[in-house]
């Protein structure tokens, strides 16, 4: 495929650190200036319109923008940059041509087809060509000439066969990143005499095979992702020689065996991520040594023995996530002393007694998330008055099939920002004192016994009024993971705060009526009150809350008319009031053009569609997915469980009304058509 078309769109992101920050005004930085002068050098001819000497900002086509940058004490100077580049129609090939170019930045950007094979680059230190299109394999003989080549960057993009072992010959190499391609067989022996290498990315391809006791030879070694491939075999025991290593990431590989001494002695990890392999045997950290750890992913493999009590002895561990392994029934009294601990999550680990599991964690001052979730079978909810967690923000504790009344003493929980106590048996009314957790903006009470009227004080909700929760102050820990639309590619970790704001009462027994107030609730995305008992009008004043996405009112017994101004729902994208008394016309315009006749279906008085009679609704189907096979993922879960299907769906729908940051990532792997134009430069900082 040639690449003479390509309209060449350069995006520089500029992954190293502005350091000398020379602040002419409007004038570029030396590095940009540098690294273009060198572009052009080798050009037939100069550009037109890049004629100012110092001033590369003020060149044709080139943008710069401003960066800020704290200085060494609290000095904080701006530099002008130079964020991207339009260039016109000129070949690629001729980038890769240019002997004094050190910088060179082609990410983000919708290049697709064959990279040129001849590259000579005498002086690149640092290459990203990531977040493109671009096909074939990798080329293993670019240092050859790249001589200096400190880091290579070629994630996400649509590169297959396996990784060349030429590269073993750029000994300069630091950072190599191959994440998200279609790479496959083995990883080359040749790579692992890299002695300078520092952070190797290699999550989400095809690669198999064990994984080298040779890995134990890059001794310069900080962070390692290999997950998402299909590696097999033990973990060599060879971490003893990582004495740099900070973060070990091998989650939704093969692994089997147990965990290696060497890595459950070592003094340097900080994050370790094992998740969904098949290792085995009881979990053994020694804590004296493993100093440093602050992360333990050991989720869905096949771990057994009692939860191991000395995890408190390990003084930085703040995450641990143990979920879908076979451990004994109890949580450890040691427990009572972990107190760094913020984050736990014991998905369907077998565990039982709730009311010890609580009265332990209440320790954990630092105890910001728990996800206890289908464990506890039939248990009650306990309702003891003194359980405190003052610093709770997330807790999920669903299918569990609880009995008992919502608890008064998540009352002191006031932080809590997600509370999940959805599939129980909970009964008795729903709380007032909800409409005091002033952080509250996701709550899933659905499928319990729930009767009553929906007080009143749920349409104060004061995160779904205005967002004054902490954003300010996210988890370092990426907490939930889902696979973002299929178009899309890579990993999606979110945190907390991305969750789409959510007020979920479906299937309970509720009574009453749905309260016009609730259209104060404008930074609601998800309203869910199908299956309950409520009667009246559907309030017109829903139309109030323009950020909803999705409205269930399916299922009850409300009677009137839908009223018209819910057409004003721009960013409504599932509605329902099937199965109700409604009667006279369905709204016309705005997303109701959208929406199925099974939006509708069940009500006697309703206009179904044009062709067909006012009166017969037909009764088949609901008008949502079926929740049957969604609930057995429940949020909360460490890595594609966190998402419901249901829930799936709203976060996708929140990357539409902007609600997560969705990393902007389409790879369109099956057409190499060459791209005319670049319609929107997505920032990555
Ligand atoms: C930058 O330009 C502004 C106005 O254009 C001027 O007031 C300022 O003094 C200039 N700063 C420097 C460092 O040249
Ligand atoms: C910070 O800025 C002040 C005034 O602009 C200057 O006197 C001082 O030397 C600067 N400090 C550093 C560390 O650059
Ligand atoms: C590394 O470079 C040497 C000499 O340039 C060459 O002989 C060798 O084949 C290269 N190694 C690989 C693995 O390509
Ligand atoms: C790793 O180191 C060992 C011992 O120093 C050496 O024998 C082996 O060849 C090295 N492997 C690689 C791939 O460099
Ligand atoms: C645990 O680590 C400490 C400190 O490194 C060490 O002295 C001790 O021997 C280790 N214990 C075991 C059982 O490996
Ligand atoms: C508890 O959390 C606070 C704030 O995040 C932190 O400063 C403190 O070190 C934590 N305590 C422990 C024992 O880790
Ligand atoms: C739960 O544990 C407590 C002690 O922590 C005990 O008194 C109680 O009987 C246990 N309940 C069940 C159902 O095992
Ligand atoms: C409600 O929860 C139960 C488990 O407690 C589950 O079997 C059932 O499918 C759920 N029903 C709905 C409608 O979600
Ligand atoms: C917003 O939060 C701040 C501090 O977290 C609090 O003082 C303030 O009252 C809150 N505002 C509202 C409207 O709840
Ligand atoms: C776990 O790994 C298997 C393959 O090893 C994969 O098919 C599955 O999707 C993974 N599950 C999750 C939740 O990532």
């Amino acid at each position: 495929m040639d690449t003479k078309e390509f309209v060449v769109f350069i995006f520089l992101g500029f992954s190293f650190l502005a350091q000398s920050t020379y602040c002419f005004n409007q004038t570029c930085s030396s590095e940009d200036l540098r690294a273009l002068d060198g572009f052009m050098k080798d050009l037939e001819r100069r550009i037109d319109g890049w004629d100012n000497f110092f001033d590369c900002c003020s060149w044709k086509g080139v943008v710069c923008e401003s960066f800020t940058s704290v200085m060494e004490d609290t000095n904080i100077s701006s530099t002008s940059r130079v964020v991207s580049i339009e260039l016109g129609s000129r070949r690629l090939q001729e980038l890769f041509q240019l002997e004094n170019l050190e910088i060179l930045d082609l990410s983000s950007n919708d290049f697709s087809g064959f990279l040129p094979m001849e590259v000579n680059l005498p002086s690149i230190r640092f290459l990203d060509i990531s977040r493109n299109s671009l096909l074939g394999s990798i080329n293993g003989n670019i240092c050859a000439t790249a001589k200096q080549l400190q880091v290579l960057i070629l994630s996400s993009n649509c590169y297959y066969g396996e990784i060349p072992a030429g590269l073993g010959n750029c000994s300069f190499l630091e950072h190599l990143s191959l994440s998200s391609n279609f790479l496959q067989g083995n990883f080359p022996e040749e790579l692992f005499s890299l002695a300078k290498l520092s952070e190797l990315d290699l999550q989400d391809n095809m690669l198999s095979g064990p994984l080298s006791p040779s890995f134990g030879n890059l001794s310069n070694l900080v962070k390692m992702d290999i997950s998402l491939n299909r590696f097999s075999g033990t973990l060599p025991d060879v971490f003893q020689n990582l004495r740099k290593l900070k973060q070990f990431s091998a989650m939704t590989n093969g692994f089997r065996g147990h965990l290696p001494a060497s890595l459950t002695n070592s003094p340097s990890i900080s994050s370790l991520r094992l998740n969904n392999n098949s290792l085995t045997g009881p979990i053994v950290l020694n804590c004296s040594a493993m100093v440093c750890l602050t992360s333990l992913g050991l989720s869905f493999n096949q771990f057994n023995g009692p939860i191991p009590d000395n995890l408190p002895s390990c003084q930085q561990l703040s995450t641990v996530k143990l979920s879908l392994n076979k451990f004994g029934s109890h949580l450890p009294d040691s427990f009572k002393n972990f107190k760094s601990l913020s984050h736990l999550t014991l998905y369907r680990t077998g565990l039982r007694n709730l009311s010890a599991a609580l009265s332990i964690l209440q320790y954990c001052k630092n105890l910001t998330t728990l996800v206890l979730t289908s464990n506890f079978h039939n248990e009650a909810m306990p309702a003891d008055f003194n359980l405190k967690f003052r610093n709770l923000m997330t807790l999920v504790i669903a299918n569990c099939g609880l009995s008992g009344i919502v608890p008064t003493w998540l009352s002191g929980c006031t932080k809590l920002q997600v509370l999940d106590l959805s599939w129980n048996h909970l009964s008795g009314q729903i709380p007032v004192w909800f409409g005091k957790l002033n952080f509250l903006f996701y709550l899933d009470l659905s499928n319990n016994s729930l009767s009553g009227d929906i007080p009143k004080s749920m349409t104060k909700l004061q995160s779904l009024i205005c967002r004054n929760f902490s954003v300010e102050n996210p988890s370092e820990e990426l907490m939930f993971f889902i696979k973002k639309n299929p178009t899309l590619r890579g990993l999606q970790y979110n945190q907390i705060w991305s969750f789409p704001p959510t007020l979920d009462l479906s299937n309970n027994m509720l009574t009453g009526q749905i309260w016009p107030e609730f259209g104060n609730l404008k930074l609601l995305h998800v309203f869910n009150l199908n299956n309950n008992y409520l009667a009246g009008l559907i309030p017109t004043t829903l139309s109030e809350m323009t950020n909803l996405e999705t409205l269930d009112l399916s299922y009850n017994s409300l009677s009137g008319s839908i009223p018209p101004s819910l057409v004003y729902l721009t960013f409504l994208s599932k509605f329902s009031v099937g199965y109700n008394q409604l009667s006279g016309r369905i709204p016309s315009g705005g997303q109701f053009l959208t929406f199925p006749d099974s939006s509708f279906e069940g009500n006697k008085g309703l206009c179904i569609s044009l062709s067909s009679s006012c009166s017969a609704g037909s009764p088949k189907g609901t008008p949502f997915d079926s929740p049957e096979a969604a609930k057995d993922s429940i949020i909360g879960l460490p890595f594609g469980f966190g998402a419901v299907v249901g829930f799936a769906i709203t976060v996708s729908i929140g990357f539409m009304s902007g609600w997560l940051i969705p990393k902007a990532e389409t790879r369109n792997c099956r057409r190499p058509i060459r791209q005319r134009r670049h319609q929107a430069l997505v920032r990555q900082r």
